[in-house]
Order: structure tokens, then sequence, then C-alpha cells
């Protein structure tokens, strides 16, 4: 028998307990042993979760799961940095491994953490850290790991995804759309990491270091949001054949990494482009299988739970045959020392869209500077009519660098025919 003890019953914590005691049967049946969840630990623990646990397991001190020499596998579901490290570091120095679901402390601080891990002999499961349900790290540390991975594209945050759909199917702004993702509990009330492009960073840093064998690089990773995306931006993509995802891409180019999160442009018929709501996919391409693609739910406490309970299996299997460590965790695999590209580096198609004053020969002063910096005109739309008013000039680039959009934007922006600040978007997918 395997003895697990769980740190934090909240949302996750109780979907991993209801599974471990609800499948029990089949979980046990296929590993072969027994999985006993021994310990659950919660500053709460009177709120009604709808689980019957036996007497005993619920306490409100994590020590107890932490110093118990039964327990072999303690699972991190508190979140947030203090004291999850501490918990995780104890029950390392402890000689317990350590399933977890903290893709912000395992992205910020997991250097270290796993260092620690590898020095104990002892393994981190993180699947559930990434995508929730959807095996992604298994997909790439080990199904994929015949393959250089050429890219990894991902919409790895349901939240920005939900409230992304939300204005593509409705044509409501970003606010309202926020304010129904917060209604039905897929924003927080500080929606933040989600809508600016931090939780799916987390998420990428983790995903890029098993694809690319480089140390967990969060604050090298160009983050953008979706708050300056509009319902127009929306319009003008759909027209131009596009929908609007906030992307997490990791891509080898020139020996280097890509790595970035920001609202993109993909072509309509993708099939990423079709999942919409709270649903995260991901895209794996790799040099000998091509393009593989994942999906299914990025979030919730069933789905997350699924996750925390295969990290549980793998580990209680290795520690049945005496082979834990079997697979190497972060940064225990020597990288090719890849170096990670400056968003200034990177190229790719863009979608411009200038506030521009409604007034003969605008179109050929933002032109030009377009021009003067290498960039490709390949379509415009310029709708309606308010003579001596900014209206949007919608203009898709050609291939581009993006150094030379950034000088060209902050050329333009100076014009005065130009009313407001440019909105870019980077266009992912064929050249049309
Ligand atoms: N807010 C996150 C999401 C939760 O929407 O994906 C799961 O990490």
């Amino acid at each position: 028998m395997i003895n697990i003890g769980i740190i934090g019953f909240g949302t996750v914590g109780t979907g991993t307990a209801k599974i471990l005691i609800g499948n029990r049967d089949i979980i046990s049946r296929r590993a072969g042993f027994d999985i006993n969840l021994k310990r659950i630990a919660d500053v709460d623990i009177k709120r009604d979760r709808g689980i019957k646990l036996a007497k005993g397991v619920l306490t409100t001190d994590a020590e107890k799961i932490l110093n118990d020499p039964e327990i072999d596998i303690v699972v991190e579901l508190i979140g947030g940095k203090r004291p999850a490290k501490d918990f995780i570091l104890k029950a390392i120095r402890n000689k317990k491994h350590v399933v977890t679901a903290n893709k912000a402390l395992l992205a910020t601080e997991g250097n270290g953490i796993f260092a620690e891990a590898e020095k104990y002999g002892v393994e981190i499961g993180f699947e559930a850290s990434v995508a929730g349900g959807i095996p992604i790290i298994k997909v790439i540390r080990e199904g994929l790991i015949a393959n250089r991975i050429m890219a990894v594209y991902g919409i790895i945050n349901g939240t920005s995804n939900y409230i992304l759909t939300k204005m593509t199917d409705e044509g409501i702004e970003f606010s309202g759309a926020l304010k129904e993702a917060q209604r039905l509990g897929y924003a927080e009330a500080d929606p933040t990491f989600d809508i600016e492009g931090i939780d799916s960073a987390h998420k990428l840093a983790i995903l890029a270091s098993l694809a690319y064998n480089i140390p967990l690089s969060f604050d090298e990773i160009y983050k953008e949001g979706i708050t300056r995306i509009t319902s127009q931006d929306i319009e003008f993509a759909g027209e131009l054949g596009y929908k609007i995802k906030l992307l997490a891409i990791a891509k080898a180019s020139d020996g280097k990494v890509e790595l970035r999160v920001h609202p993109t442009m993909v072509p309509k018929d993708y099939l990423i482009s079709k999942v919409d709501g709270v649903f995260n996919a991901i895209y794996v391409n790799g040099d000998a299988v091509g393009d593989t693609l994942y999906y299914g739910r990025g979030a919730g406490d069933m789905p997350t739970g699924s996750s925390i309970v295969s990290d549980i299996v793998d580990i209680a299997r290795n520690i049945k045959k005496g082979a834990t460590g079997r697979i190497p965790g972060i940064g225990s695999v020597k990288g090719a020392g890849l170096k990670i590209k400056n968003i200034e580096e990177i190229e790719a198609m863009y979608y411009f869209r200038f506030s521009a004053y409604d007034k003969p020969g605008v179109l050929s002063k933002v032109s030009g500077v377009l021009g003067k910096y290498n960039i490709s005109i390949a379509s415009v739309i310029q709708k309606g009519r308010k003579v001596g008013e900014a209206v949007p000039l919608i203009v898709l680039a050609h291939r581009a660098r993006e150094r030379d959009v950034a000088k060209a934007v902050a050329e333009i922006d100076k014009l005065p025919v130009v009313a407001d600040k440019t909105l870019y978007i980077r266009v992912e997918g064929r050249e049309e």
C-alpha cells in the first residue's frame, strides 16, 4: 500500500480526494496495489465538501502529513508561493515524493525546488500544473521523447479563452465578458494573472523547459494580455479570416527559442481556432511525428484531480519497483544550451489597428512609414466615414520583423493624422 497526504482541501484537493476514494477500486486494480488517502490537511476542516472521509483523515496541521513516516507522497494543493514552497521543501527533505499543481511556484522558483528533489532522490509530479486534465507533460516528456520539438502553441488559460469566445460570439466588449466570467466563477475577483497572460506564461515556462531542456525561464517570456482587444478587432480579424486567441508560444528558430504569450490571430480553419470557452488545447509539432493536438478541460476539480492522481500512480509504481527518478525532472536533462530570443528578434505577420483621422492622404502617410521599415501590406480595411474624426484603419502586413514593427508604430503614433496609440496583433499560420 502507498499512503498519500494532501495539503489543501480546496477545489482541486476535493476533486483529487473524490477520485482517490470513488475510483479506488479501478485505480488499485490497474496499479496492482492499493493507494490509500491517509490524511488531508486544511485550515478549514468544517466545511462540507460533499465527500465522506474516514475518521481521523482530516487535520488542520500540515506537519501531521510532512512528519508522518508512513506517508510516501505529499500532494501540495494550496497554491500560491508561501507556505506552499515551505511545505514542498520540507516534504522533499523528509524524503517524501511531491505532487503539485502549483504552476506559479514551479515557474518562478522551480529550478531550486527540482534541484533539491534530485539531491534527496525524490520525484516531483506536476502534470496538473499545465492545462488541468490534459496530460501534456507526459506527452512532451515521454510520448514525444523521440522528437526535436519544433513548436508548441497553446491555449492554456481557460479564463481568457472564455472571455475572447464570449466577445466573439456575442459582439460584446472585454469588460462585459470579464464580468460574466467572474459571475460564473471562471475568473477570480482579481483577474490579473489570467487576463494579462501571466498564468499562461507560468505554464509556458514549464512546457518550454521540457520541450527544449532549458531551465524554467518565466522572466524571459514576453507577456501581453487581452485587455486591449476590442470587439471591433475580433470583427475585423473575422473579416480577414482569423480568430483571436491568447496563445502561449514556444518555437525553435535560428538555433534559439522564442517564448511568448500574446493575443494571436490564427486562421479560422485551424483546429486550435475552434477551441472555445474554458477549454484548453495545445498543439505540438515534432520533427518525427509532425503535427499533434491535445484538447480538454484546463481547470476544475475533477479534470485537475485526474492529472494529480495520474502523477500519484506514476510515482507509486516507481516506488514499488524501486525505480524512483526513472523519468528526470526539470533541469536534470543536459540542455542544448539554447538561448531565448528577445521579442524584438521574432518575425511574424501583423495586424495593425491605427486610429486615424478620416481625411485625404492619411493612408499614404501610414503606409509610407510601414514601407520605410520594410513592412509590406497584404490588405487594408477602412469602414465608415466620420470626416474630421478618428476611425480605425486596419492593415494586415506580410511577414515582418518585430523590431521594425515596433519602430514603425512608434513613428506612426507621432503622426498628426493619428489620434491614438496603435494596437498590433501578431498573426500565426500560413502566409496568405
Ligand atoms: N485560471 C486558470 C485557467 C486556472 O483559466 O486556465 C487553471 O490553471
